[in-house]
């Protein structure tokens, strides 16, 4: 395809048909809408049902006290047992479950459900001889290797939450974390390979041990796994190596089971204000619609597939399509430890060649920063495999889904665009591959069993053709059960905008479009959309606080080509920091990587005199938006002094 078809294709609102092949094998036909929306409780329960349980559910939905929701009420699993032990017993221990894929060019390690189901026992025993047990918190902070998804599931097999917080967020966002979650222990390692070079882990666990520890929270315990063999310190009270409590611990581990609502981990996310929210997912209900729609979405063959997500698992992505749903599926994966340019930068398209993937999630600003660098590089890999691609995180626009499906997919498979968060656990509005002619740019509707819709200030829902906010109308299964510790600010984050309707307010625009169909738009409130990653401006605003040269700071995500959104920062230095010094602007950036990580770091910092505030002191980003992306500004009249914008547009402008 040249590049001129390319971007005709752009211009044409071509929607694309499932393929014959794909409808008639699908795992969900187009019933399954009319079938939940019959019976939407009888739907779950049918889905629940694909699961082991030891003991049946009395109630599908206890929402006798919304918004607190229980599902499956009364009923009794083990999570790691469904994810891992069943699928041996059913004859499938000598089946792949992992083809793990270390940066390093020659390191490789399969892993079958046999193996996984003697790693996590063994991690399981060692855990309780370190005194963890049902209901102890335990945190993981840990690059993308193979004992990182062991610990998750040997947490989740004796009934311990876990938190696992993104190795690449700083000792400051580890430790409190800690502290929030009341982590008796952290699993680590030594450290990881980014980019062809081992960077360490340990060093912060060890600083943020210290900050919990301030702030009034002792961990007892760190489990540390040798990985790249790099020097540690090692305080032999409190660390322990993986090596010495888990190889020689026992492969048999008999799973007790839990009841349905028993926590089942905490995932940390941005929201508006500076404090990141302990998002709780439970177990029975998280682990069927995981499970489910895992297998609806990709219409995925456990038997036949080589499923990929690229995400890391210290994300929602990560633990609900590469940890729970794909192993709850029995399917074989593969789990890449690096960047995607390392060695080369066609690493990805050789993995993909070499494992023979058929199911490939990934997230548009990869997909975007390989339609950068040109199509000569996945032109060069063998990927007929494909059948599914997947999208998340941001919305798609129509030049990297048309890109992702004709480069990536041969224009023959569909492209799937997810739309999800943290907080619904699983993927909620999405095409189904054999069902849905998808739109280029559209998540489509939501699926079975799901209700969403758009609606107005007012809560009523828009018109086709018009656009609003995303709201959720019923209680789904994976639902956020509350925030951790904070059952207030849960009612008040998602239930409280439309607590008249019932609706959960997920933060999101949307427009609806002639045919009903939907597309995300974005964030409406205080929180941005980094590369897929969720950031909130006020998180960061506060980091910029804390260095001792900074007065005010305002915060805004301006449009980015390459990473949706990047983070633009406007600060007012204090009046004994002078102009700030020479180098100013890389001074607070590395700031904000300390305090959050380099995820954080701004695009721009903008040291400014004033910063835009209306007669009751409410900064207006809108108009730093304006200037972040080089527009005319807009309507001032509403500011208090209405001068300032001509201040802060000739203000020094300092990229970082
Ligand atoms: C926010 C949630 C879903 C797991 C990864 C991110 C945005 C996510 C899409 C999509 C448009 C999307 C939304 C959402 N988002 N997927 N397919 N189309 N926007 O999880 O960190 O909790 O972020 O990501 O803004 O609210 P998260």
């Amino acid at each position: 395809m040249t590049e001129e078809t390319l971007s005709n294709l752009l211009h044409e609102n071509r929607r694309f048909e499932p393929p014959a092949e794909l409808a008639a094998a699908a795992n969900v036909k187009a019933s399954a809408y009319d079938d939940a929306a019959a019976d939407r409780e009888g739907f779950w329960a049918a889905a629940a049902e694909r699961l082991a349980w030891t003991k049946k559910w009395d109630r599908v939905l206890d929402w006798d006290n919304p918004p607190f929701a229980k599902w499956f009420v009364g009923g009794e699993l083990n999570v790691a047992y469904n994810c891992v032990d069943r699928h041996v017993e059913a004859g499938n221990g000598d089946r792949v479950a992992i083809h793990w894929v270390g940066e390093p060019a020659d390191e490789a390690r399969d892993i079958t459900y046999a193996d996984l189901q003697a790693e996590v026992s063994r991690a399981a025993n060692a855990l309780t001889s370190l005194g963890i047990g049902k209901g102890d918190p335990v945190a993981i902070y840990m690059p993308m290797i193979p004992e990182a998804i062991f610990a998750m599931l040997a947490c989740a097999r004796i009934g311990a939450p876990h938190t696992v917080v993104f190795g690449g967020f700083s000792a400051e966002a580890l430790g409190s974390r800690l502290e929030d979650f009341k982590a008796k222990l952290v699993v680590t390692s030594d450290g990881g390979y980014r980019r062809g070079t081992a960077s360490a882990l340990k060093p912060a666990v060890d600083e943020a041990r210290q900050i919990s520890s301030r702030a009034g929270h002792d961990v007892g315990r760190v489990l540390v796994v040798r990985r790249t063999g790099q020097e540690v310190a090692f305080d032999e009270d409190v660390d322990v190596w993986w090596h010495d409590v888990v190889d020689s611990a026992s492969p048999e581990h008999t799973p007790e089971s839990f009841d349905s609502e028993h926590p089942l981990f905490v995932m940390y996310t941005s929201g508006t204000t500076g404090k990141p929210k302990g998002i709780l997912h439970t177990t029975g209900g998280y682990l069927t619609q995981c499970a489910f729609t895992h297998w609806e979405v990709f219409d995925l063959k456990p038997e036949t597939d080589v499923y990929w997500c690229t995400a890391d698992i210290g994300w929602i992505t990560g633990h609900s399509y590469i940890v729970y749903g794909p192993l709850a599926n029995g399917v074989t994966q593969v789990l890449y430890e690096g960047t995607p340019d390392s060695p080369e930068r066609g690493r990805w398209w050789q993995i993909i060649a070499d494992k023979k993937v058929t199911v490939f999630y990934t997230a548009p600003t990869a997909i975007r920063s390989f339609m950068k660098q040109g199509r000569e590089i996945p032109d060069r890999h063998d990927m007929s495999s494909l059948r599914i691609l997947g999208s998340v995180g941001e919305p798609i626009n129509p030049e990297a889904y048309i890109w992702y499906r004709l480069v990536i997919g041969g224009d023959r498979t569909p492209v799937v665009d997810t739309w999800w968060q943290t907080e619904t656990g699983a993927i909620m509005i999405s095409p189904l591959p054999g069902v849905t002619a998808g739109k280029p740019g559209s998540a489509m509707t939501a699926l079975p069993g799901v209700s969403a819709d758009v609606v107005n200030d007012e809560g009523v829902p828009v018109p086709h053709g018009s656009g609003g906010y995303l709201v959720l109308t019923s209680p789904w299964p994976s639902m956020l059960r509350t925030i951790w510790g904070d059952d207030q600010r849960y009612i008040d984050t998602y239930w409280s905008r439309f607590r008249d309707q019932g609706f959960y307010f997920a933060g999101d625009g949307a427009k609806k479009d002639e045919d009903g169909d939907l597309w995300v738009l974005g964030r409406v409130d205080d929180v941005m959309n980094v590369s897929g990653h969720r950031l909130s401006t006020t998180e960061i605003e506060s980091a910029l606080v804390s260095h001792p040269k900074v007065a005010e700071a305002a915060v805004v995500g301006a449009t980015d080509p390459d990473t949706g959104q990047a983070v633009v920062a406007f600060v007012i230095l204090r009046e004994n920091a002078g102009d700030g010094g020479e180098g100013i602007a890389k001074e607070l950036s590395d700031h904000v990587r300390t305090q959050i990580g380099p995820i954080a770091k701004p695009r721009q910092i903008m040291i400014v005199p004033e910063l835009p505030k209306t007669r009751s002191g409410k900064i207006m980003r809108r108009l730093l938006r304006d200037v972040a992306e080089k527009r005319e500004v807009g309507d001032t009249t509403t500011l208090a002094d209405s001068t300032i914008m001509e201040l802060i547009s000739a203000g020094q402008a300092t990229s970082t």
